[in-house]
C-alpha cells in the first residue's frame, strides 16, 4: 500500500504549518501501515483518535493565525475545516457502523489532507509570510 508522501511540495514555507502537516501526514501513513498489515480495529481506532485529534488543533492554531491577521479569506477557510471535520466523521461513523477498513478510507484522507494544504493552506501562508 502506498503512504502519502511528504516532498517540498507540501512545504508551505510557515514553521508551525510545516510541523503540523508533517505530522498529520505522518498519521496518515500509520494508518496505511495498520490496515496494511492489519493490525484490526483497536490499532486503527487509536490513529484514528489520533488524526483527530491533532486535526482539530491544527486547525484550531491555523485559525488564530488567520484572526491575529485579519485573513481576508477566513472565513472561506473556516468553512472548509468545517467541512473536513464533518466529513471525517461521518466517514468514521461508517466504520464504527461495521464497514471494514479499507484503501478507500485511506484515499480519503490522503485527498482530505494534500487537497486543503496544497490550496487554502498555501494560500493562507503565503499571506502570513507578506505580513511578517
Ligand atoms: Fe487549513
Ligand atoms: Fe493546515
Amino acid at each position: 500500500m502506498n503512504s502519502l508522501k511528504w516532498d517540498h511540495t507540501m512545504e508551505l514555507g510557515h514553521e508551525a504549518m510545516d510541523a503540523d502537516h508533517k505530522q498529520l501526514v505522518a498519521l496518515v501513513n500509520q494508518l496505511a501501515e495498520g490496515i496494511a498489515n492489519n493490525l484490526g480495529k483497536q490499532a486503527y481506532d487509536a490513529v484514528l483518535d489520533d488524526l483527530m485529534a491533532h486535526t482539530r488543533a491544527h486547525f484550531g492554531m491555523e485559525e488564530k493565525l488567520m484572526a491575529a491577521c485579519s485573513y481576508p479569506y477566513a472565513d472561506e477557510h473556516r468553512s472548509e475545516h468545517a467541512r473536513l471535520i464533518k466529513d471525517a466523521r461521518d466517514y468514521r461513523a461508517k466504520f464504527d457502523a461495521g464497514a471494514e477498513p479499507s484503501i478507500s478510507l485511506l484515499y480519503f484522507f490522503d485527498q482530505w489532507l494534500t487537497r486543503h494544504i496544497l490550496a487554502s493552506d498555501r494560500e493562507l501562508a503565503s499571506f502570513l509570510a507578506g505580513n511578517k
